[in-house]
């Protein structure tokens, strides 16, 4: 069979949803192989003499340092923004925060609150920009979590993920969009008020669809685990959420992961948590401490499923 040629050149990458499967499998395909550059010292300065801005409106280690740290590799410049030093901070528009900073750099990274906000800045940059999580999504982190499945199981497509807890935040939402594009099925179990937005559900179906994967919205965490391959939560406030806490907390206990949910998926399951996490809330240390969890795997991950974005948008 002829192989269709990947070009992401140019490319924004605010969701996972407006990627193609065949696009998504280059992107960890890619991930994959600087992963081993990187672990042979092999230089791969695919970049040189690129920059790359970074705005982070919310906090940020994992995401900060993999995109910097990624962009070193890649023979290229990161330059950290506070949203709070730029004037964007002191009411400069998104536009033209968009159309100044496509003057000087080569691809915009942005950490902010509203997904619109990343959709606007893409809309008036004429440069890539990524989406470093907003309150809807975060879809750099999940194609690190997809790495990690493909190099702990081999494969991705015919697998069943699991995801316990805040179905209406945006690692959930990133998930459901990326499980289908990869041919894996999703069940998520959430508390009623905290499902995943019905939109998202919605498009992730319709890509199901073509796939013929499931993905099953439900109560019952038990049944969301059953004979799952990867189990996946994460906090149950989510950053700007702070207010809401005291809430949260008399709601999602009945979903954490812990051992007992745990018998009910499939005896090789493996973990995952975008970190940081909760230990003794969302998951219990004998689960995220234990051998079946991945999450540092998983972490290293970010760095390289960001340098295969960064080298194929940019
Ligand atoms: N998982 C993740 O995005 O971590 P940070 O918030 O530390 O960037
Ligand atoms: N849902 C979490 C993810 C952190 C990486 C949050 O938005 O705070």
């Amino acid at each position: 069979m002829e192989e269709k040629a990947i070009q992401l050149k140019g490319r924004d990458l605010l969701s996972l949803h407006g990627y193609e499967p065949e696009e998504v499998a280059a992107i960890i395909e890619l991930a994959g192989e600087l992963k081993e550059k990187q672990r042979r010292q092999y230089p791969h300065p695919y970049l040189k003499g690129k920059t790359l801005g970074m705005i982070f409106q919310k906090s940020s280690t994992r995401t900060r340092v993999s995109f910097e740290v990624g962009m070193y590799q890649l023979g290229g410049y990161p330059m950290f923004l506070s949203a709070s030093d730029l004037q964007l901070g002191r009411g400069e528009s998104i536009a033209d925060t968009a159309r100044v900073l496509s003057r000087y750099l080569d691809g915009i990274m942005i950490r902010t609150f509203a997904q619109a906000d990343v959709e606007e800045l893409a809309r008036y940059a004429s440069i890539p920009v990524i989406n470093g999580l907003t309150d809807l999504l975060h879809p750099c982190q999940i194609l690190a979590d997809l790495l990690t499945i493909k190099e702990r199981k081999g494969t991705l497509a015919g697998l069943k993920l699991a995801y316990v807890g805040d179905g209406n935040n945006n690692i959930c939402h990133s998930l459901l969009f990326g499980c289908v594009k990869v041919g894996m099925d999703i069940s998520v179990a959430s508390p009623d008020g905290y499902k995943p937005s019905s939109d998202i559900v919605r498009l992730a179906r319709q890509d199901a669809m073509r796939t013929g994967n499931k993905v099953e919205v439900l109560s019952d965490p038990i049944e969301a685990v059953s004979e799952a391959d990867v189990l996946v939560t994460d906090v149950w406030a989510s950053m700007g959420q702070e207010k809401e806490r005291a809430e949260r907390l008399r709601v999602f206990p009945p979903y954490q992961v812990n051992k007992k949910l745990a018998t009910h998926a499939s005896p090789d399951f493996i973990f995952l948590h975008c970190l940081p996490a909760h230990r003794g809330e969302e998951v219990t240390s004998e689960i995220i401490d234990g051998p079946h969890a991945a999450v540092w795997d998983e972490a290293e991950n970010r760095l390289h499923a960001q340098k295969a974005v960064l080298a194929l948008l940019l």
